[in-house]
């Protein structure tokens, strides 16, 4: 909306939370909670100013461009938090919409609709509220013939305020002209010793100002996150609201019971999520995969048709279209497994790139590695890439043929089209084309078992 400066409180200390970092850096389904009160605030406004408190680097970090950053020095309460913004909007006689950062259910559409009935009843200030079963700890709406005469916070509630059910969101609209004289008026007489932005509302009343208020259709919005047990309360509303999203835009997930997709993540219609699978951090997942059972997938990119087995962990990789992973396939960062490749259960990838259509099927370690296309990996294949000092690079060609149990001592190259030989430890290049086979030769006695054991037989006592 044109005009609207959009003030969000993010200097609260969080106490209740008993961490080392800021409350508003908590991640909530992959994303800390200060980015939420920002995507709602870029959503419906122009100007954003983000209170912070002292120390808030991380902070800073995480609100990103085009946000004004002011630091509330000393916390003196959210009134006083307000005024910190006040030199950044007085040029502009616009509304001036306040958002806490610790309220992340807040849906955009819910604050648009609090905007516009602001401006088009031009009140004073604008309040939302929700209407809930347990209210307490949260300020109370106090209304006379209906309207809205002031807030009280739950510890300066009388007993039969404090049954009063519609509470405060700390989410308003206010009209600038006349919030910063009021919030000047302010006095920190209530038991905390605070400066609360909600003693401008009985003011702004009494001096004949109009006080609207919306009350939320669903509650849920309005919960706060004030320690952990709330943090995880939210966390699963949140996680619901996810999967709904995937759901209605084609993504089959049989246990939203057991599944966790964080906010970031995106995936392609028709692909089918079956329990107990994790997918977090920026992920993404093409159309039409099948995510087997147990898989937890982390800034990992999946084309479309991919194929997980069950219980396949992947982190910060990319799999390419049709590829067939697991089950027990674990892929450390900087992986890249081309169109069409069968990567089968116990296999370790780590920093390797492998080319389309190859196979590695069963057990085995491949890192520091590149593979061309059509290659073949034998089962127990380990390429030796760490001499206790460094790590060294193995490069097999396209169409190479790699006999089980085979150790690759990096640095090694093998060539296009080579075969190596089962139980081989190779240690030098192998050329195209060329086999290379590294074992004591096979004896063969004929005859000696039979003999071994009747001579053994023969020994042995009589029970
Ligand atoms: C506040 C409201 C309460 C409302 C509730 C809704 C006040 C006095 N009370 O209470 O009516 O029902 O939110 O969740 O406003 N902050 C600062 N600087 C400060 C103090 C707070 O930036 O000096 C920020 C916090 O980071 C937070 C927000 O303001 O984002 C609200 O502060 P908090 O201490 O959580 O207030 P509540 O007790 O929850
Ligand atoms: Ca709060």
């Amino acid at each position: 909306m044109n005009g609207l400066t959009t003030v969000i409180l993010a200097a609260g200390e969080g106490k209740r939370m008993r961490s080392r970092q800021p409350k508003v850096l908590h991640e909530l389904c992959g994303r800390p909670l200060i980015s939420y009160s920002l995507r709602v605030a870029r959503a419906v406004g122009d100007q954003i100013v983000l209170i912070v408190g002292p120390d808030a680097d991380g902070v800073r970090a995480a609100a990103g461009d085009g946000v004004t950053i002011v630091e509330q020095r000393e916390r003196l309460g959210t009134g006083h938090a307000v005024l910190q913004a006040r030199a950044h909007c007085e040029d502009s006689a616009g509304p001036i919409l306040v958002l806490p950062s610790d309220v992340p259910l807040l849906l955009a559409e819910t604050i648009e609709r609090l905007v516009s009935h602001h401006t088009t009843t031009g009140a004073a200030a604008t309040v939302l509220t929700a209407v809930v079963d347990r209210p307490q700890g949260y300020g109370r709406v106090l209304r006379q013939g209906g309207r809205v005469k002031r807030i009280v916070e739950d510890r300066d509630a009388t007993d039969d305020e404090k049954k009063v059910g519609e509470i405060n969101t700390s989410v308003y609209c206010f009209d600038s002209r006349r919030l910063w004289p009021a919030l000047d008026h302010v006095r920190p007489e209530n038991d905390q010793g605070e400066y609360y932005l909600t003693d401008v509302i009985g003011p702004l009343a009494k001096a004949g100002g109009r006080i609207e208020a919306i009350a939320l259709e669903d509650p849920e919005e309005a919960l706060g996150v004030n320690d952990r047990k709330q943090l995880a309360v939210l966390a699963a509303i949140q996680r619901r609201r996810i999967l709904d999203r995937h759901m209605l835009a084609g993504v089959t997930i049989l246990d939203p019971a057991s599944t966790y997709v964080d906010d970031t993540v995106t995936i392609g219609a028709d692909t089918v999520i079956y329990p107990n699978v994790i997918i977090d951090v920026a992920s993404e997942i093409g159309s039409e995969c099948v995510i087997g059972a147990g898989c937890q997938i982390r800034a990992t990119r999946l084309g479309d048709r991919v194929q997980l087995k069950p219980y396949c962990v992947l982190t910060e990789s990319v799999i390419e279209r049709g590829a067939v992973m697991g089950p027990f396939c674990h892929l450390r960062p900087n992986s890249h497994v081309g169109e069409n490749c069968e990567i089968g259960n116990f296999i370790e990838l780590k920093k390797t790139k492998i080319g389309r259509k190859s196979k590695a099927h069963h057990v085995g370690y491949l890192g520091d590695t590149t593979i061309g296309e059509g290659a073949n990996i034998g089962a127990g294949t380990i390429t030796c890439n760490y001499d206790g000092v460094a790590k060294h690079p193995t490069v097999i060609g396209d169409g190479a043929f790699v006999g089980t149990n085979s150790s690759l001592v990096a640095p090694l190259t093998i060539g296009k089209g080579a075969y190596v030989a089962a139980g081989s430890v190779i240690t030098k290049d192998v050329p195209e084309d060329a086999l290379a086979v590294e074992r004591a030769p096979q004896v063969v006695k004929e005859g000696w078992a039979a003999r071994f054991f009747a001579a053994k037989r023969a020994r042995k006592p009589k029970e």
